[in-house]
């Protein structure tokens, strides 16, 4: 069984929306699940398996709900020793060089912090598809089985 911390960052709502389909998804196959909105550098620590649903604002920039957070985790620099994380990059492509910039710039943090990535970042582009939810639940489930 996987206890999944997801950390959302959201803007508008879409990565909210689908970290909760995730979520009951997840609980659905037994795992548990704790979405983190507000998240601190030792909700971070307590984590077992971080996972990331995060879209993009700004210029390639994190949302502001997890921008402190972000700058916390650099400062504190809590090594993770090959701990499992996973990160789902919803962003939009026609924004160019900036796609899903905030899911990149945690996916390298988090490699510099010697986590261990269970799968590559998911980009999930708002061009495509009018469902992100789908693609994040159906990536997550691969993941876990
Ligand atoms: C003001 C604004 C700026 C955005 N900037 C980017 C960007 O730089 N790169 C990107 O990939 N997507 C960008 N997006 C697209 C969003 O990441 C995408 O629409 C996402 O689904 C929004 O999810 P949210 O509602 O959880 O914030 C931007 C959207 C808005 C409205």
């Amino acid at each position: 069984m996987a206890n999944l911390s997801i950390f959302v960052g959201s803007v508008y709502g879409n990565a909210q929306h689908v970290a909760e389909e995730v979520k009951k998804h997840v609980e659905g196959m037994s795992h548990t699940a704790t979405i983190v909105d507000d998240p601190t550098v030792d909700d971070f620590r307590n984590s077992e398996f971080p996972l990331f649903i995060t879209s993009t604002t700004g210029q390639g920039d994190l949302p502001p709900n997890l921008e402190f957070f972000f700058m916390d985790l650099r400062d504190a620099f809590p090594l993770m020793e090959q701990k499992p994380f996973a990160v789902a990059a919803l962003g939009d492509s026609s924004y160019g060089d900036t796609y899903c910039g905030a899911g990149r710039q945690v996916y390298e943090l988090l490699e510099e912090l010697q986590g261990k990535a269970v799968a590559p970042m998911l980009e999930v582009d708002a061009i495509e598809t009018l469902e992100p939810e789908t693609e994040v639940v159906s990536w997550v489930s691969k993941i876990l089985s």
